[in-house]
């Protein structure tokens, strides 16, 4: 914790200072180095709008097709989905493999297309995927509803088990009844828990819908966590009535608000060191890599992806930490038998997986958990290749 305050003491003293000299409209540079001369004369420095931009004005943007599709969701969220048809190389006449691509914790679509041409959106489009970029409820693009209004606090009603559950099966069943083929899963971080949620609780669906899963950054099970965020999250149960009550359940700040693009400005702008300091209370707490960090995309892709969720994921993702299991919403004893009929919730049973699920992570992930994430994939190999003998 008094590493986290500390953190966030420098971040504030520094941008105080920093602030103050600059002013420039380029906001990228093809080199860290750049960011500390002249912008505005600078040849290698430019305005990247990204950061401002929607998802289907950086797709366009980039020159890609965009097309928008909505999906109701069995229990009345209405969903936005976007999708590439075609790369620059191909044509929208050839007959495609669907890629299914799903966003993390407190982000939407745009993290698939927020890093110019190396974007994962861009990339696959360009080898002939068909990609769609789904949008779970409460994120910007999905924030209608056939019967309540976003104002409501059951609209945040919600964690990333009804994701799993309404989201992820209307969207799948929507991609699916339009190509007429088997899609591929991509998930990114939370996008793997909804998805493992979906592969769990709809197995023969599932089967006949999804070809495979790919999970990057794979949570599910959380106990590999270090310290400072496990700590965060043991606070949080604390802090979510108050949020709670003060919000109605809803998690901010929202993208594009002004209080974010201030905060943006104000603290990981203009230079590069506040950059990194800026994403050092990550670097804390989920691991960071140096080598990845790309100064002509950096200061636009990550926090302007920041996106509203319910106060209730957050709260999943801390009963994920601190109570080590792969389940439901836990709503406490009383609240558990009304709802599950049960003391305890369900756990997901993971031996119910048939889709192969592939686990990509990174060296330094500090969320992943090695011994139970080999057990998984040792496990779900092991059911099929059960099955395939069956
Ligand atoms: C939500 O509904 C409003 C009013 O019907 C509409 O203007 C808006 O575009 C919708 N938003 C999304 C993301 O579907
Ligand atoms: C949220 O859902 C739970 C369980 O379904 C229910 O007990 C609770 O009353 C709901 N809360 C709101 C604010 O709708």
């Amino acid at each position: 914790m008094k590493r986290l305050i500390l953190c966030g003491g420098i971040v504030l003293i520094i941008s105080l200072i920093l602030v103050k000299f600059n002013s420039s409209k380029n906001n990228v540079c093809k080199t860290f180095g750049d960011y500390y001369t002249n912008r505005d004369q600078n040849e290698n420095c430019y305005y990247n709008p990204d950061g401002e931009l929607t998802t289907p004005e950086v797709i366009k943007r980039w020159g890609y097709p965009v097309e928008t599709h909505t999906v109701l969701t069995e229990d009345g969220y209405i969903l936005t989905l976007f999708r590439i048809h075609f790369g620059k190389k191909h044509s929208v006449k050839e007959s495609k493999q669907p890629v299914l691509l799903q966003h993390g914790y407190k982000s939407n679509s745009k993290c698939f297309v927020a890093i110019g041409k190396k974007s994962l959106g861009f990339i696959l489009a360009d080898n002939g995927y068909d990609v769609w970029l789904g949008n779970f409820r409460g994120s910007i693009y999905s924030r209608n509803h056939s019967r309540i209004k976003d104002t409501d606090e059951e609209f945040w009603n919600f964690s990333f088990h009804e994701m799993g559950v309404y989201d992820t099966a209307a969207q799948i069943d929507y991609i699916n009844k339009l190509t007429n083929k088997k899609l591929i899963y991509i998930g990114f971080s939370m996008g793997t828990t909804v998805g493992t949620i979906y592969a769990t609780t709809y197995p023969e669906i599932s089967e006949n819908k999804v070809k495979i899963f790919i999970h990057l950054a794979p949570f599910v099970f959380a106990d590999g966590m270090v310290a400072p965020t496990r700590l965060l999250l043991n606070l949080w149960p604390y802090a979510a009535p108050i949020g709670q009550a003060l919000t109605g359940g809803q998690f901010y700040p929202e993208p594009y608000s002004d209080i974010n693009k201030a905060m943006w400005k104000f603290f990981c702008n203009p230079f590069p060191i506040q950059i990194f300091i800026c994403t050092f209370i990550d670097l804390c707490m989920f691991g960071f890599d140096y080598e990845q960090a790309d100064p002509e995309t950096l200061t636009v892709a990550v926090l302007p992806l920041v996106d509203t969720v319910s106060i209730k994921t957050a709260s999943h993702i801390a009963q994920f930490v601190i109570l080590e299991k792969f389940q439901q919403f836990d709503y406490g004893r009383d609240g558990n038998l009304k709802k599950y009929g049960l003391i305890e919730p369900p756990l997901y049973d993971l031996s119910k997986v048939r889709v192969p699920m592939h686990l990509i992570r990174s060296d330094n992930d500090f969320v992943w958990n090695r011994e139970v994430l080999f057990l998984f994939t040792r496990e779900s190999k092991a059911i099929r290749d059960l099955r395939s003998k069956a």
